[in-house]
Parts: structure tokens; C-alpha cells; sequence
């Protein structure tokens, strides 16, 4: 039996008639809960863009179900012309990449979805196109199997009563079960391990507030929201015993990307001698940035700090604003990197390498 406690949201899945993708519209959570079925290249691209459909691996997962709708629905174009085919699968591809840059998730999907059309050439379309879902279908279960040896792993550095800060929304809204970093709060209810949620509000588009809150809420964990700039103040009066989050793209060396805000985090719980978790699954590990400043950080606009979830506009209209969605964390700030296979510490250079790197 799994005793896992879940909070039974298909975020992404395929539709009943499998021509679409169907996700939970996370940009209008918690006020209401709205289903999408997406078919089109562009609003498949514009459920990542904005938001909609977020977190690395969800990005990661939805993106190879949108390639095996997409190359399904391009059959009727292409005949059995593989050329035809194989070209409009790379626009696809493209295109659906061009969403959001900084997660390695989005680019590393694609790719695993492009090597299963280039390893079946020679075979039918329609062949081909079947082996692309399962492979989407695979990616979805191969996360839920990470999270879940994640969360385990997760589960061992902390007990009973400690007060964790989390930053953004690395639970299963952003992964398709389980999550990363919120990972250890719900398999610790199963446990009766209750751990004590401090959340981040995460401006400027609040995934800890409407998300993190929501998820842990659901499930009856103990969830302290907090505005951003109140991460000092908890840690300095002893409520936090340890600091999990998420990433997007972890470099070689450690360096890691996370939703903006979170290097601030990190450096704070240095200064208080809180340890500063980072939860990954490999699939977010890219051995191709050799360190943080390898990382492109996504820029998004300045509206979402200006008006986004406010009644009124809250600065004035002609305001200058610069709006990183992410930032890195040195690896230095990291106190360990817990992964499906194991935690580890640093130097990271060398220990994600010896648990990952095949040559
Ligand atoms: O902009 P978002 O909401 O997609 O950013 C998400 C994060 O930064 C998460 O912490 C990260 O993707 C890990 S989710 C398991």
C-alpha cells in the first residue's frame, strides 16, 4: 500500500482521447482550480511562458507529452515521409524550447523525445509516434521514482518537530508526484515525523504563498507563511533548523540556479549556521555548465512586479524595474545536494560526478 501522502492533483497528463495535454492551470491556484487541454504548439508554448504549467521537471514532463501530441497530430501532414516528419518534430522542438531558458529539465526532455525519433527511423510514423508516448509516459514515471528516493533521502537529515524554511515550490505541483524539496514533509506525515513548514512567499509571482502553502495545507503539515524579508528574522529566533529547495540547473561544480531569492536565502542560513539543503534530481544536474555564470537566468517582465496578483498597480506605471526570475547559489553556500541516488556533499566537482557523470 502506498501510504504516501498525496494530494491527488494530476498536474500534467495526456487527455482521454490522448490528442491533447491536460494541466492544472497553476497561475490561477489556490482561488481556483481550472483544468486546460492544450493541443496547439503555440498554447503548448505559452502554458510554460507563463507560468501555467512550472517547475523544472513538470516543465520537463509536459514538454515530451506536447512533442508526442504535436508529431501524433503532424502524421496526417507528413504521410510516411520520415524527412517531413523528423523536420517539423525539430521546429517543434525548438519552438517548445524557446519557452524558458534556465531549467535544464525543458531542453534535456527534448532531447530524450528527438533521440527516441532518430533511434526508430526505418520504422512506420504511426510506430514512431507510439514509441514517443511511452517515452512521455516513461519520463513521468522516472520522476515519481526520483522524488520518491528523494524525499527518502531528504527524510534522513532532519527530525521530528524541526522547523524547515522553504523557498518557491519544489512539491508536486512542480514535479508530477511527490516533489523535491517539499518531498520530506509529506513522506514525514506518513511517518509521523512532523516537520514544520516555513514558507517563502516567493515574489514576485508567489509560488511559496499560493502553491508550497496550498500543497501543505492540503495535507495537514504545519505551514507558516512568511513574506520574503521575514527569512532573517525566523532564523535568527531559532525556528529553522534546516533550509530545503528546489533548483532548476545545477553547474558541475555545485552552482545552483533556483526561483530568485533563493541565494539570499542560502546566504542567511550561513550566517546563522542553519545547513542549506539543495533537493535535485538528476535530471537537473548539467555537466555542460561547468559553474553558475554558465547558467542563462530567464528575464521576465516588468509587469509581474508591478501589477501581478495585486488589485492596483503597485508602483507607478514608467517605473524602471529588472526582474531575474532566478539567481545561483554558490556552491559554497550548499551544506549538500540530495539526489535519487544518494546525498551529496562537497567538494561537489567530484561528488556529483562520481554518483552521475557517464562519460
Ligand atoms: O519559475 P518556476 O516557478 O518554474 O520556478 C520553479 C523553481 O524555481 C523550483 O524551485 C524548481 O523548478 C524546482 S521544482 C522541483
Amino acid at each position: 500500500m502506498n501510504k504516501y501522502a498525496d494530494i491527488h492533483i494530476d498536474n500534467v497528463k495526456l487527455s482521454e482521447d490522448e490528442k491533447a495535454v491536460v494541466i492544472i492551470d497553476q497561475s490561477k491556484l489556490p482561488g481556483e482550480t481550472v483544468y486546460l487541454t492544450l493541443k496547439s504548439n503555440t498554447e503548448l508554448w505559452d502554458a510554460i511562458y507563463t507560468l501555467k504549467v512550472r517547475g523544472a521537471p513538470a516543465i520537463g514532463i509536459f514538454a515530451a507529452y506536447a512533442m508526442y501530441v504535436l508529431a501524433a497530430a503532424s502524421l496526417k501532414d507528413t504521410g510516411n515521409n520520415f524527412e517531413e516528419f523528423y523536420d517539423n518534430f525539430k521546429r517543434n522542438k525548438n519552438y517548445i524550447n524557446s519557452s524558458r531558458p534556465t531549467a535544464v529539465n525543458l531542453s534535456k526532455m527534448l532531447d530524450r523525445m528527438e533521440n527516441v525519433v532518430v533511434a526508430e527511423k526505418g520504422q512506420p510514423l504511426f510506430v514512431i509516434v507510439e514509441k514517443l508516448k511511452e517515452e512521455a509516459k516513461k519520463i513521468q514515471e522516472d520522476d515519481v521514482k526520483m522524488c520518491r528516493a528523494i524525499s527518502e533521502y531528504g527524510l534522513s537529515l532532519v527530525k521530528d518537530g524541526d522547523g524547515i524554511l522553504t523557498h518557491c515550490n519544489a512539491g508536486q505541483l512542480a514535479t508530477s508526484k511527490y516533489g523535491t524539496g517539499l518531498g520530506p514533509f509529506f513522506l514525514g506525515i506518513e511517518r509521523g515525523i512532523r516537520l514544520k513548514a516555513w514558507v517563502d512567499e516567493t515574489r514576485p509571482l508567489l509560488q511559496g504563498a499560493r502553491l508550497t502553502a496550498y500543497e501543505l495545507n492540503k495535507v495537514g503539515v504545519e505551514c507558516t507563511l512568511i513574506c520574503d524579508n521575514m527569512a532573517s528574522i525566523v532564523m535568527k529566533e531559532g525556528k529553522i533548523d534546516a533550509c530545503f529547495v528546489g533548483c532548476d540547473r545545477v553547474a558541475a561544480n555545485g552552482d545552483t540556479a533556483n526561483k530568485i531569492g533563493t541565494s539570499g536565502v542560502a546566504v542567511l542560513a550561513k550566517y546563522y549556521g542553519i545547513p542549506f539543503y539543495v533537493f535535485c534530481p538528476s535530471e537537473t544536474i548539467d555537466f555542460n555548465c561547468r559553474s553558475g555564470s554558465d547558467i542563462e537566468i530567464e528575464k521576465r517582465p516588468d509587469a509581474e512586479i508591478k501589477r501581478a496578483f495585486f488589485a492596483e498597480p503597485i508602483a507607478p506605471d514608467d517605473v524602471k524595474c529588472y526582474n531575474p526570475a532566478f539567481d545561483v547559489t554558490d556552491s559554497e553556500l550548499i551544506t549538500a545536494i540530495v539526489t535519487e541516488r544518494g546525498i551529496c556533499y562537497p567538494p561537489y566537482g567530484k561528488s556529483l560526478k562520481e554518483l552521475f557523470y557517464k562519460e
